[in-house]
């Protein structure tokens, strides 16, 4: 299992530090939530901030939008260069042109859903993704309870993935613990967001590996 601490719940104060102390506790990818006030109703940060975090990691960033306006977003943040850029599905119209749009930048690019969304949303869209990222709490907070519906919806999106592209990750994002990591893993989960879970852990190394 890969892990990403999404840095929405570190210590903003003193983000430089937080980012070594993770990438310093084994995690996979730093997951960087950029929110608009639009899409969802919180504000979180933008390419400047984003940049200091890029260079404070060893590790590469997954960074998730979630705002209106995909492409315009996509151009603030393609110096930076991170491994994934993902998008919310309910957001846009054009996604294959985004995704392309993505992935000529030399980026990963992965598409995400709310926990309502139907998995058929992005059947057509398989063949071209990197990862899905399946929200298990609705986007805008962290620290917000699971929603045990995604589980089934895991494994409908993980055959989906078997079928039309095996090397597609699956990512879920939201309430992720200690507690539901196994039933995670079973459904076919490549790699878990953990943001809440991590950092109100006083030992980030403790909190990775007990998900891992
Ligand atoms: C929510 C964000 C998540 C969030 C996860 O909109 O996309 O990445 O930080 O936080 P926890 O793990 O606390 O639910
Ligand atoms: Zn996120």
């Amino acid at each position: 299992m890969l892990v990403a601490p999404s840095i929405l719940s570190a210590d903003f104060g003193n983000l430089k530090s937080e980012i070594e102390d993770i990438c310093e506790s084994g995690c996979d990818l730093v997951h960087v939530d950029v929110m608009d006030g639009h899409f969802v109703p919180n504000l979180t940060i933008g390419p400047m901030v984003v940049n200091s975090v890029a260079k404070s990691s060893t590790k590469p960033l997954d960074i998730h939008l979630m705002v209106e306006n995909n492409s315009f977003f996509i151009d603030l943040f393609a110096d930076i260069k991170p491994r994934y850029i993902s998008f919310h599905i309910e957001e846009e119209k054009h996604p294959h042109r985004v995704i392309q749009k993505i992935r000529d930048l030399g980026i990963s690019p992965a598409v995400a859903l709310n926990p309502h969304t139907r998995p058929e949303e992005i059947e057509f869209l398989i063949e071209s993704l990197d990862m899905v990222l399946l929200m298990s709490v609705n986007p805008g907070f962290g620290g917000q309870r699971f929603i045990p519906s995604v589980l089934e919806k895991i494994e409908r999106v993980k055959d989906m993935v078997d079928r039309r592209n095996p090397s597609c990750l699956i990512e879920v994002d939201g309430g992720v613990n200690d507690k539901n990591i196994s039933a995670l893993k079973r459904a076919g989960v490549d790699i878990v967001v953990a943001g809440s879970y991590i950092f109100s852990n006083s030992d980030y190394k403790k909190a990775i590996s007990s998900l891992r």
